[in-house]
Parts: C-alpha cells; sequence; structure tokens
C-alpha cells in the first residue's frame, strides 16, 4: 500500500504533474445548488449546468479538455495553471470565464480569439506580456479583469475589434506612466477604469481624451501632476486620486474651465493650504465636489 503510493507519486514527479491528465472539476447545476464531482480527460457539460469549477492541480490546458455546447461560469482559480495551448476555447459556449489565481505569465494571441464571452478574469497570475491581438474578436466582452500581475503598460495593440468593454480592471500590476491614448480602445458607454496601487507617474494629457467614465480610480500611485484635460476633455463621474504625491491641483475651479469631473477624491495628499482651500471653495461655485481629510483642512485653517 505505502510502496505503491511512493510509486504512483514517483510516476508523477517524472512525468510532469498529472500522470494521466485527468482533470478533477465540480459541477454545479442550473438550480444553484446541486453539485457534482468528476474526473476525466476533458470537461464535458452539455446543458443544465451553470458553473464549473476546476478543482485540483492543472498546469496546461490543452486543446480539446473542454467540450462546452452551454456553460455560464467555467472557474479555473488557484490551480497552478501555466500554460494554455492556442485553440483550446475554440468553439466553447461559454459566459464567463476567471483564470484568476494561477501562474500564467503571458497571454498569446491566439488564446481568446473570437471567444463570445462577456466577462474574463485573469487576476493573480505572474501576466508581464501579453501579444498583440490577445484580446481580438472578443464582440461580447464587457469585464476584462487584468489586476494584480505585473504588467508595466496597457498597449492599444492588445485591442483588435473588441469594442465594448465597459469595466477595465488593472489594478496592482507595475505601470508607471498614461500615454496618450492608451484607453482608446474601450466602449464609448459609461466606463469604469480602476488604476490603483500601480507606481503611475505620469498621465498624459490625452491619456483619457473623450471618454465617458463613471468611475477613474488611480489611488495608491505616484501621481504629482494632475492635467486639467482630465477636467476637460472627458466625462467622469467619480475621480480618485488618493494617495498620490500631489500638491497642487491644475485651475479646474474658475467658471472658464468647466470641469466636467463631479466629484474628486483626494485623500492622503501633500497638498499645500492653498490648494486646500481651492478645493473646499469648489463647490461652492458648483464645481466638482471635494473629498479631503478633515485634519488636514483643519491644520489649514489653523494657520
Ligand atoms: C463532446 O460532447 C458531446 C455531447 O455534448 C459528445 O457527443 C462528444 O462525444 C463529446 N466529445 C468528446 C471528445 O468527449
Ligand atoms: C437539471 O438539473 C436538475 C437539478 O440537478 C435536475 O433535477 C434535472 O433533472 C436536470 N434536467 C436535465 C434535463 O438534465
Ligand atoms: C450558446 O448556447 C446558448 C444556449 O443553448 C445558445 O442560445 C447560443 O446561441 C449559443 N451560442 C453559440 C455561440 O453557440
Ligand atoms: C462653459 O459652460 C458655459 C455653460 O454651459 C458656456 O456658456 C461657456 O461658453 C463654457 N465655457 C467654455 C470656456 O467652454
Amino acid at each position: 500500500m505505502f510502496t505503491s503510493v511512493v510509486l504512483v507519486v514517483l510516476y508523477s514527479l517524472v512525468n510532469g504533474h498529472n500522470s494521466n491528465n485527468l482533470i478533477t472539476y465540480e459541477l454545479t447545476f442550473s438550480d444553484l445548488y446541486s453539485t457534482e464531482k468528476l474526473s476525466g480527460n476533458v470537461i464535458n457539460v452539455d446543458n443544465n449546468i451553470s458553473a464549473v469549477s476546476v478543482l485540483e492541480n492543472l498546469p496546461e490546458l490543452r486543446k480539446g479538455m473542454l467540450n462546452i455546447t452551454y456553460l455560464i461560469y467555467l472557474c479555473i482559480e488557484n490551480v497552478n495553471l501555466q500554460y494554455m495551448e492556442e485553440g483550446v476555447f475554440d468553439n466553447q459556449n461559454i459566459s464567463l470565464i476567471s483564470l484568476a489565481s494561477n501562474k500564467l505569465a503571458k497571454i498569446q494571441s491566439r488564446i481568446f480569439d473570437n471567444l463570445p464571452i462577456i466577462f474574463l478574469s485573469l487576476s493573480g497570475n505572474e501576466i508581464n506580456f501579453i501579444e498583440n491581438g490577445a484580446f481580438r474578436n472578443m464582440l461580447s466582452l464587457r469585464e476584462l479583469i487584468l489586476s494584480q500581475n505585473k504588467l508595466t503598460q496597457i498597449s492599444l495593440g492588445y485591442f483588435d475589434n473588441t469594442p465594448h468593454i465597459l469595466f477595465f480592471d488593472v489594478s496592482f500590476n507595475e505601470m508607471t506612466k498614461i500615454e496618450d491614448g492608451s484607453f482608446s480602445f474601450l466602449s464609448d458607454g459609461d466606463l469604469t477604469i480602476l488604476i490603483n496601487d500601480n507606481a503611475v507617474e505620469e498621465i498624459h494629457p490625452r491619456g483619457f481624451e473623450n471618454l465617458k467614465i463613471i468611475q477613474l480610480s488611480l489611488s495608491n500611485n505616484l501621481v504629482r501632476d494632475v492635467p486639467v484635460e482630465l477636467f476637460t476633455k472627458n466625462k467622469i463621474g467619480m475621480l480618485v486620486l488618493s494617495s498620490n504625491q500631489i500638491e497642487e491641483f491644475p485651475d479646474i475651479f474658475s467658471e472658464e474651465t468647466n470641469s466636467t469631473v463631479k466629484r474628486v477624491a483626494i485623500y492622503d495628499n501633500p497638498l499645500n493650504c492653498e490648494t486646500v482651500e481651492k478645493l473646499i471653495d469648489s463647490e461652492r461655485k458648483s464645481g466638482p465636489s471635494c473629498f479631503l481629510e478633515h485634519d488636514r483642512v483643519a491644520r489649514c485653517r489653523q494657520n
């Protein structure tokens, strides 16, 4: 008994991770309650299934491992996934895919091509390279989550004929700059863009030009200068600039500027007192409402 266990372990070590490529997964039926645990070489999903979660170590996702006629949610999370073979998702009918908390480092261009999914999460991997065209012809995609990776930039080349993304999250990466038109691949609908916890020092004046944004969040970065164009060339509901290095603000307060931003959160910045006063004033002049720390306001007013 003991010897055979040892032999099986040795055998799997010698042959990579999983001696016979068995995939262990759980189905959740459409009542969202009953589940069934299965294993096999292929994840077979007919209808009547709402979710499939892979449960055990799956370092490689190869073509032929999926045979999905109709599925709402495919969850391949936290199973040490390192490699996906091109074509693995071809002809699979899935609405939402999460590949979060794995070890993917690179996203090749032909993985998601033409896939009619609505939601894709690649959060919590080690992605530092995305090939041009990686997100091509994804006509239904609304939400793309790239948070907690190692990206230093978002290139327009990644996106090609994928025009409906409304929710884009690239928080907890290594971005240092927002470049001219970086986000012009996004939908012309109401957007949420999250770039929190990066190392952004520079925002190009046209970085977000012509976008309609419900929330743009850049908290916990290294921003010093806020371009005035952010307030004039976009429609932004809520702009979050908390925990940056901002001392001064552009003059968004005069009536000529016609700021189109409604609310600005600016906690935890080394704002000078003149800026603090201007920000407090802003609301009275029907400019954006600004959220500041009370103690900073109090300190400025004391002097
Ligand atoms: C794929 O699923 C269909 C039914 O949904 C089945 O007939 C076919 O045998 C499956 N193919 C493989 C390779 O398992
Ligand atoms: C669908 O799933 C439910 C709940 O598990 C089950 O009772 C029902 O028989 C299934 N229907 C089909 C067509 O498989
Ligand atoms: C996916 O399956 C659903 C439900 O069966 C169907 O309505 C839809 O047309 C299918 N989509 C594709 C691309 O095959
Ligand atoms: C600012 O907005 C007001 C009212 O919408 C408009 O009359 C004025 O021309 C605008 N000013 C500028 C500089 O765009």
